[in-house]
């Protein structure tokens, strides 16, 4: 080699080793930095797997509730709840997002009488419960959701939430004012403890495909490009959305998808001083999935891999569908 070539510096070195691999190692997952999404249904004793997500089920309350308490017991903190209803009982408004005895309200109350040391989060939107599957009320012309409207009804469903035991609301409609909104009318209803995550950078992307199977959100016509944000917009609008929910009260932010938006989570982390949540989502799941059951890649590596990406560029936390698997890779 020339000898013009710097060879004193050999990071090798540092990686011949096991122990100084193992002490230099910086990045570190546990089982309490994810966040375990569940999807939950009316009925008893249901356990129905997603087509498009292998290893992922709806349950009904009474299995969700001995399915959390497992998790509790292996050390994860808190769930994501998402409410399934049937079709007949989805009208033009959602309706049934404001119902107290929804089932969603059901199984926080649930969670609380069984006493589980889990915090409960829940996705607030109405895109599981309109016929028309938007995430609020539509214009005239159909053409896109009422947003202050929508902001109005989020108020009303988060303050059930909290009323059912929710510990943090999460909302995921991308509706301009919702923060500041959420904050107003839950310190209005006395909960100015319940805390706010905000999926504030929330993409349109492909790659919640595999969730609206498991949720029965999907648009029936149209997409949500007029709400959640394009993906060839500059960093700029992520950072605009995050600083408008940082100012209007969010505790925590989100960045969502996550493994497709590494770049984003690294922008956020350093201009913000609240706790980063990164959503890999039902897409990147499906995508692991499909090609570790078809042999192609390494299961426990893979997952740990993606997961780790998503925490070096800065997350604090994981919303992940890979908790049974966790439970065996990770320590507490
Ligand atoms: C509800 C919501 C969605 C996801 C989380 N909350 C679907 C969507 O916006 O269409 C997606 C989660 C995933 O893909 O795992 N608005």
């Amino acid at each position: 080699m020339s000898d013009s070539l710097n060879l004193s510096v050999r990071p090798r070195r540092l990686r011949l080793q096991p122990a100084l691999r193992q002490m230099l190692s910086r990045v570190t997952l546990r089982r309490s930095d994810i966040i375990v999404p569940v999807f939950v249904r009316e009925g008893r004793n249901i356990r129905q797997e997603v087509s498009s997500m292998p290893g992922v089920f709806q349950m009904s309350s009474d299995v969700a509730i001995g399915y959390l308490a497992k998790l509790a017991e292996a050390g994860f903190k808190a769930y994501l709840v998402f409410g399934v209803i049937d079709r007949a009982q989805k009208d033009a408004l959602g309706s049934v997002a404001l119902d107290e005895n929804n089932i969603v309200c059901r199984l926080l109350r649930a969670a609380g009488s069984a006493k589980l040391p889990l915090l409960g989060i829940t996705d607030l939107c109405f895109c599981e419960y309109t016929d028309h599957g938007h995430c609020g009320p539509l214009t005239a012309d159909r053409s896109s959701v009422k947003n202050d409207e929508t902001v109005g009804r989020l108020v009303q469903q988060a303050v059930n939430h909290a009323r059912a035991g929710a510990a943090v609301i999460a909302p995921s409609g991308m509706m301009d004012g919702t923060v500041g909104g959420l904050r107003q009318g839950l310190d209005a209803a006395n909960f100015s403890d319940v805390a706010i995550l905000s999926y504030s950078v929330k993409y349109a992307s492909a790659f919640y495909g595999p969730f609206r199977d498991a949720a029965d959100s999907a648009p029936a016509f149209g997409d949500r490009r007029s709400y959640q944000m394009d993906p060839t917009r500059g960093l700029d609008e992520a950072i605009l959305e995050a600083s408008l929910d940082v100012q209007q009260g969010a505790d925590m932010i989100m960045v969502k998808p996550a493994g497709p938006y590494l770049d984003v989570i690294f922008a956020l982390r350093r201009e913000f001083h609240v706790p980063l949540v990164a959503y890999q989502v039902s897409g990147e799941y499906s995508m692991l999935e499909a090609a570790i059951r078809n042999g192609w890649l390494d299961r426990d590596r893979a997952i740990l891999e993606s997961l780790t990406s998503i925490k070096r560029a800065g997350a604090d936390l994981i919303i992940s569908y890979y908790a049974d698997i966790l439970t065996r890779l990770l320590d507490r």
